[in-house]
């Protein structure tokens, strides 16, 4: 018998903990099973003892952790005879939701808020052809929207209040805890609509019970500053941010979200633009991993946190990388227009002074 074994999907790997049956055909595209990788300069450059591993989520199939949930949620939208799945989107559930339909051979609409969603994400949805409806408004005026149409119209909802979402995504902790052994002590997310730090927890807890680990790690939900609900203590109307992927004021998980940071004992935290694009510059030039802004803020706060002592020395600390950088190119050039390339004629010369200049 061969002993290879064909990597297919979370839903294969996790059957026994996913709603899914022997008959179920399965939409996946080999979603899952992200790295977790050591990060091995910043925690010197911070003059910790520290050991934080990021999971780069990036790396899923259209390039956010959204495949997690989607390979769930599109699988029993199928199942359940749907033709056609709707959500609102600040991108990248929109191109996942987008890549699953035309995977499953099923329709895909999304609503998008106009001119506000990164371009990588945008070309995505275009490509696997899901219907795209640009809505003058944010993702707190879609996500409303989306939710009275689905009352009104043969579609399913594919956001993360769609509750196979949260079953699909809870494997990312189980995969955090089969690659170490047991569970971090400290797990830092980037909050948006909230479905996620939702899911994890789900995932902590339901191994913990199960005594797959002993232990399970004090969440630590962060956001951007003028997207902050959960620091703010209630809804926002106006949210606004660079990382336009959590530019959210009404998160749909608020009441699980608070259940995972009291229940966990953990904390929410905020920071500014310029505190996120700097943890995205860190983490590629220092690390060589490129995230989405969105992404960095995980890492912003694992950083406060470690620096301040809130996380003491001597602690292993994940953070999810939710989204790839490739997403936002637009984002990364503009942080790095100071550093232009330089154009020189195209002679062994040219090029010999251009290395020595700037060695
Ligand atoms: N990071 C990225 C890259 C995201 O795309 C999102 C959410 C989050 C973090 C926040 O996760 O909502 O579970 O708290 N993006 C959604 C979307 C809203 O439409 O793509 P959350």
């Amino acid at each position: 018998m061969s002993t290879h074994k064909h990597y297919t999907g979370l839903i294969e790997r996790y059957r026994d903990r996913l709603p899914v049956s022997a008959d179920t055909r399965i939409i996946s595209l080999n979603e899952g099973n992200t790295p977790l990788i050591q990060l091995q300069n910043i925690p010197r450059l911070l003059g910790k003892d520290v050991t934080i591993y990021v999971k780069f989520e990036g790396l899923n199939p259209t390039g956010s952790f959204k495949d997690r949930g989607m390979t769930m949620a599109v699988t029993k939208a199928v199942e359940e005879g749907s033709r056609a799945i709707i959500c609102a989107s600040t991108g990248n559930t929109s191109a996942a939701a987008a890549a699953y339909a035309a995977r499953a051979g099923i329709k895909a609409f999304v609503l998008i808020p106009e001119g506000k969603i990164a371009q990588g994400k945008l070309a995505q949805t275009l490509m696997y052809d899901a219907t795209i409806i640009q809505i003058n408004g944010n993702f707190d005026q879609g996500m409303a929207l989306v939710k009275e149409v689905a009352e009104q119209a043969p579609v399913t909802i594919v956001n993360s209040i769609n509750p196979y979402r949260i079953d699909g995504q809870k494997t990312a902790a189980f995969e955090i805890v089969d690659d170490l052994g047991f569970a971090p002590n400290y797990h830092c997310l980037p909050v948006g609509n909230a479905g996620n730090i939702t899911a994890y927890w789900k995932g902590y807890k339901e191994y913990a019970t199960d005594r797959v680990c002993n232990n399970r790690p004090v969440m630590c939900g962060y956001q951007a500053a003028g997207a902050a609900p959960f620091v703010a203590g209630k809804m926002i109307d106006n949210p606004e941010t660079i990382a336009t992927a959590i530019r959210i004021g009404h998160p749909q998980s608020w009441e699980s979200a608070w259940a995972a940071q009291k229940e966990s004992g953990g904390w929410f935290d905020k920071f500014t633009d310029d505190q996120i694009l700097a943890a995205q510059k860190m983490l590629s030039q220092y690390e060589g991993i490129f995230c989405e802004p969105a992404s960095a803020t995980s890492l912003a706060g694992a950083m406060q946190d470690i620096v301040s002592g809130t996380i003491p020395e001597g602690s292993t600390i994940v953070c999810t990388l939710t989204g790839n950088g490739l997403k936002d190119p637009g984002s990364a050039i503009k942080q790095c227009a100071a550093a232009h390339p330089v154009t020189i004629d195209a002679s062994l010369d040219a090029v010999k002074r251009a290395i020595l200049d700037s060695l």
